[in-house]
């Protein structure tokens, strides 16, 4: 009882300490959300976590996914944040909700976490006309079938069809993605989806590293489907979200600095983030998985 007391004082009296918005993501994926956030909103800090050393995630099973994301969540609250997002679909469909429901409110109720798909998916009525909607994404995120759940609630005239694309973060991960090689999975992908339903309009790239595919998945697709990425979509909609809980906001601070950790290479890190954000990037290394379940207390 005295412990949960002092918690809970502790907890109040942190209401008043600000800090960076988390972002993560398995590796590099989450750059591609990350830099559209600095572009709306650049006023706020960032933290950017790649668990680079185990990714990918796609492929991995619930269990897996949900610790990695646990504690990489972890990291970024030891380091300040008070809201972390998880610029990752598959940490998004496979972590979210235990971490919301069950670990918040052990670790603390006062931060916050938000995945990506609720938002992509309030988005849909206005990037499709026919009404049928391609989603490509890794295993874990189309099997989770997250899309068509959320779709399901808010469209349900809309037909969601969902295709694995289990080489494409491999390509990313590895510095693949503009080798000739890459062209094979990429069409071998588009064309897959397309034959299972032919009248899609919208293809989301449910995966945050997709966008660091585009110029070869936009030479795939045919003109008439229009290509949706996350990045903007998540920077609109964190920027309501920021609006409408002035509680939240106020503990996120603002001097428009940017660090990275990785839980790889920090030079390799550094070398990507730096051509993908057009600024110079120097990341740090943290060592991967070091604890899950901690309260932020001391323990009395
Ligand atoms: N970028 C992530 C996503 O949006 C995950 C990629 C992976 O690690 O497989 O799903």
């Amino acid at each position: 009882m005295e412990k949960l007391y002092f918690c809970t004082m502790l907890m109040e009296s942190d209401k008043h300490i600000t800090g960076p918005i988390g972002v993560f993501d398995s590796g590099y994926g989450g750059l591609t959300i990350l830099r559209d956030m600095r572009l709306l909103l650049p006023q706020y800090d960032y933290l950017y976590l790649g668990d680079n050393a185990r990714a990918p995630y796609g492929n991995r099973s619930f269990e897996l996914v949900y610790r990695f994301t646990l504690e990489s969540v972890e990291a970024l609250f030891d380091r300040g944040c008070r809201l972390v997002i998880l610029a990752c679909n598959t940490a998004s469909a496979k972590a979210l909700r235990s971490i919301q429901q069950r670990d918040l409110p052990m670790i603390d109720p006062t931060r916050r976490v938000l995945g990506i798909i609720r938002p992509t998916v309030e988005k849909l009525g206005e990037l499709s006309h026919s009404h049928h909607v391609g989603i490509m994404g890794t295993r874990g995120t189309i099997s989770s079938r997250s899309y068509e759940i959320e779709t399901a609630k808010l469209h349900p005239s809309f037909t969601v069809t969902g295709h694995a694309c289990p080489m494409w973060v491999p390509l990313v991960e590895n510095g693949e993605a503009y080798s000739d090689g890459a062209d094979y999975f990429i069409k071998k992908e588009i064309d897959a989806l397309i034959s299972g339903d032919p009248e899609i309009d919208a293809l989301i790239l449910a995966c945050t590293h997709y966008p660091l595919l585009l110029d070869k998945i936009k030479r795939y697709t045919p003109p008439h489907i229009s290509i949706v990425t996350q990045g903007e979509i998540i920077a609109h909609s964190l920027e309501d979200y920021l609006h409408r809980h002035p509680e939240i906001d106020s503990r996120c601070s603002r001097s428009g600095r940017v660090e990275y950790l990785t839980t790889e290479s920090a030079g390799r890190f550094s070398d990507m983030a730096s051509l993908f954000m057009g600024e110079p990037a120097q990341a740090s290394h943290i060592e991967p998985g070091k604890k899950t379940h901690t309260t932020l207390c001391p323990t009395i």
